[in-house]
């Protein structure tokens, strides 16, 4: 099978390619450094031809709603508007567990780039995940004052990013399935030590 990954460079999606080539899969890693921007459509049309299935597991750092709404979309209608010119035949994409009813910030993006992928042309799959192990680090990193580094009080379950890609290529060698169960980590945890 033909899998192209989208975010192939990105936390999830470097372990997606390396288990889809293990598996025996023809991987294209769509990346910027590659020639391919999903926000311009540069490339995207040569970099779709012969593939069967896409995964998406783009990301944009951002708290702004209108930058992450932006983002989603723009990568959302390159990535479907191509598979259609191409006959890609599954659409994967990957979003987050518990975000209905967010409608600022990063997960309205994600929001918007569920919606995308429901309404649009190709047959789909969405899976919801929980927050990777690295999402601590991701939270000290953007959300800081000065020397203060701030936790939301949120109860989190991680997953292992790799869990996530490995789940993610059981998916593309299935058939599309509409929203798929949600993923989860073995532990419930809290954010605040
Ligand atoms: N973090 C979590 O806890 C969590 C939990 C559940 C779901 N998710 C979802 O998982 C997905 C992947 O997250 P991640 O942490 O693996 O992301 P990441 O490590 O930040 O990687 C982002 C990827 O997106 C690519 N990208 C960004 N802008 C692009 C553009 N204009 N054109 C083409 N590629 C572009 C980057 O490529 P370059 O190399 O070109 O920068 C990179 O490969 C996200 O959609 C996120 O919402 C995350």
């Amino acid at each position: 099978m033909r899998i192209a990954i989208a975010g192939a460079t990105g936390r999830v999606g470097v372990p997606a390619v390396e288990i889809a080539r293990a598996r025996g899969h023809d991987v294209v890693a769509l990346t910027r450094s590659d020639g391919v921007d999903l926000v311009t459509g540069a490339g995207a049309d040569a970099a779709l031809g012969g593939v069967d299935v896409v995964i998406d597991v783009t990301h944009h750092e951002t708290r702004s709603t209108r930058r992450s709404v932006d983002f989603f979309t723009a990568v959302t209608t390159t990535l479907l508007d191509a598979e259609v010119r191409a006959g890609v035949r599954h659409h994967i994409a990957l979003s987050i567990v518990g975000i209905d009813g967010q409608s600022s910030g990063y997960y309205a993006g994600k929001l918007a780039q569920e919606a995308a992928v429901q309404a649009g042309p190709v047959p789909w799959t969405l899976l919801r995940a929980t927050q990777f192990h690295e999402f601590a680090g991701q939270i000290w990193e953007v959300a800081s004052v000065g020397p203060v580094h701030l936790a939301p009080r949120m109860r989190t379950q991680p997953v292992a990013a790799r869990e996530v890609a490995s789940h993610l290529v059981d998916l593309a060698e299935g058939r599309p399935r509409g929203r798929a169960r949600d993923l989860a980590g073995p532990h419930e945890e809290s954010l605040v030590a």
